[in-house]
C-alpha cells in the first residue's frame, strides 16, 4: 500500500473546526455522497447533517492538507435506540484515495473509541460499496447484508495493537544487540576470573 501523502496530517477536529467537515462533505461528488450516505444527499441534507454532528458531539478525526479536510472518520455517540452501539462512517476525497488515508483514519478512530471505553462499533455501507467493505474487513468487521445495505459490527476486544504488541524491527534489533553485548561481557569476565571452567584434577 502507498504511504500517506507527505503534506497531510491526521487530527481530531475541534468544535470550531467543524465547518471544515461540512466543506469536505460538500466537495464529495454525487457517487461518493451516495456511497457515504447510502442514498442521495443534496446540499441542504449535508448542511443539516454537519450541523447535527456539531450539536451531538460527534468526534471527527480528519486528514487535513493546507487547512482543508480531505478525509474524515466520524464516531457518533451511541444511540439508545440502536442497542447502544456507536456508529462510525468514513469519507476520503478522490484526489487522495488508495493512499492509505482511510486505513489510518480507521486505526485512529479505533484507538479513540477504545479510549472512550466502547466495546464495539457499528458500520453501515451499501452492499455494492466494495472499497468500504474491503476497508472494514481489514479491521475485522463482520458485515451482514440486508435490504441493499451491509451492516457490520467491529469488536474492539479483538483488535490487534501492532505498535504495542509487537516491537518494531529497530526495537528488536536494539534488544538483540544488547543481549549479545551482555553475553560477550559475561564471557570475558568468566574467562578472566576462571568462573565456569571445568574443575581440573589436582596434581598430588
Ligand atoms: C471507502 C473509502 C473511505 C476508502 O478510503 P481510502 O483512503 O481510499 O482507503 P485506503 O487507501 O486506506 O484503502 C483501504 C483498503 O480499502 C480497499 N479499497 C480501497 N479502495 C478500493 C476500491 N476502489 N476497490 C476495492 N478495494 C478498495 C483496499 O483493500 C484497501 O487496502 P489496500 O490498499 O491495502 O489493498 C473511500 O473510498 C471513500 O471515501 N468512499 C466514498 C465514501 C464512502 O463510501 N464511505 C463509506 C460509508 S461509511
Amino acid at each position: 500500500m502507498a504511504a500517506l501523502p507527505a503534506n497531510g496530517t491526521i487530527r481530531t477536529l475541534t468544535a470550531r473546526e467543524m465547518p471544515l467537515l461540512r466543506e469536505h462533505l460538500l466537495r464529495l461528488d454525487s457517487a461518493s455522497r451516495r456511497d457515504r450516505f447510502n442514498g442521495a444527499a443534496d446540499e441542504r441534507f449535508i448542511e443539516s447533517y454537519a450541523a447535527r454532528c456539531l450539536a451531538d458531539g460527534t468526534v471527527v478525526i480528519a486528514y487535513v492538507e493546507d487547512d482543508k479536510v480531505l478525509g474524515a472518520a466520524e464516531l457518533h455517540q451511541p444511540d439508545s435506540s440502536d442497542g447502544g452501539m456507536p456508529e462510525i462512517a468514513f469519507s476520503v476525497e478522490r484526489s487522495v484515495r488508495r493512499k492509505g488515508v482511510g486505513t489510518i483514519l480507521f486505526r485512529r478512530l479505533i484507538a479513540e473509541a477504545e479510549g472512550r471505553g466502547y466495546r464495539s462499533l457499528r458500520i453501515t455501507t451499501g452492499y455494492s460499496n466494495g472499497a468500504m467493505r474491503a476497508l472494514a474487513n481489514k479491521f475485522g468487521a463482520h458485515l451482514t447484508f440486508r435490504q441493499g445495505e451491509s451492516t457490520g459490527s467491529i469488536d474492539l476486544k479483538q483488535q490487534k495493537q501492532p505498535e504495542l504488541g509487537k516491537p518494531s524491527s529497530a526495537v528488536s534489533k536494539a534488544v538483540r544487540a544488547s543481549v549479545s553485548f551482555n553475553r560477550a561481557w559475561w564471557k570475558l569476565l568468566w574467562g578472566m576470573s576462571g568462573w565456569g571452567r571445568a574443575a581440573q584434577p589436582r596434581a598430588e
